[in-house]
């Protein structure tokens, strides 16, 4: 997904009243805008650092309703933001989570020096996929329900993806695990995954294809065998074909 990753000395995203409110005295700095105009701000530091994500009412399929139920699911069993609080106004709505601790997979550091946020993400990938409960999750992310959603697909089907390989494994999936979403530890391990909204069940490939593209818009080329092996798993390249694909379509 393109997005767009804040320097540290950038002022001049316009923070929307309510996260000023939220802010209280506490400072405010934008870290992320994503393609369709949604930005989150770090607030605090310390024990009192949260992250507030801002979607402006023109961009009504930023799901965060869908993200405020996954995350409260997910939190029971897995390391993911701890929702504090969510709101609407005429302009907007906003998501508050508390900081996990480390920062973005994609920080400076790890893009001039990707292999230990490489490995990491493969193995918080798998922590993931092992930790999350299959027969307790309610939301599915099956190429059936991606399809059905899609807008895009709708508009311009593919014959091609309306034959899925069969599941390898059913696992919980993140659903956008783009290296991004994986926060690190100073020292380079796994320290958990953001940016829920679209987790659900499927084959664990439609992950995996997804999760090791995204190596190549962060980190350039010739880091996915490190992934694949830190995750614990040979590649499957009719598989990855396909959900890569379908990621495209839809
Ligand atoms: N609770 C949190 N703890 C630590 N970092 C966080 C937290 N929430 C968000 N972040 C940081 O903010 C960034 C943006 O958050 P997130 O990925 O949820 O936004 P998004 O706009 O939905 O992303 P995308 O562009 O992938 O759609 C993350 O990559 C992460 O670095
Ligand atoms: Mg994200």
């Amino acid at each position: 997904m393109e997005t767009i990753q804040i320097p540290d000395d950038d002022d001049a995203i316009p923070v929307p009243g309510p996260i000023v409110a939220i802010a209280g005295d506490d400072m405010v700095r934008p870290v992320w805008i994503n393609e369709r105009g949604g930005v989150t701000f770090e607030l605090g530091a310390g024990p009192s650092r949260r992250f507030a994500k801002w979607a402006p009412a023109s961009a009504p399929d930023l799901d965060l309703a869908g993200e405020v139920a996954r995350l409260r699911w997910a939190g029971a069993y897995a390391r993911v933001p701890r929702v504090l609080a969510e709101g609407a106004d005429s302009d907007g709505r906003w998501l508050v989570t508390a900081g996990l601790p480390g920062g973005s997979a994609v920080a400076r550091r790890w893009r001039e020096d990707p292999l230990l946020a490489v490995r990491a993400s493969g193995v918080g990938l798998r922590r993931l996929h092992d930790t999350l409960p299959v027969d307790d999750c309610p939301f599915d992310w099956s190429v059936e329900s991606r399809l059905a959603r899609s807008e895009k697909w709708a508009a311009s089907p593919d014959p091609a993806l309306g034959d899925a390989p069969t599941v390898d494994r059913l696992v919980v999936c993140h659903g956008d695990p783009c290296v991004p979403n994986t926060l690190l530890l100073d020292d380079g391990t796994w320290s958990g995954h953001v940016d829920l909204d679209a987790l659900g069940t499927a084959d664990r490939w439609a992950d995996l294809a997804i999760g090791t593209m995204s190596l190549g818009w962060n980190y350039g080329d010739g880091w996915e065998g490190e992934y694949f092996d830190a995750y614990g798993i040979d590649p499957d390249p009719g598989r990855i074909a396909y959900y890569r694909a379908l990621w495209n379509a839809t």
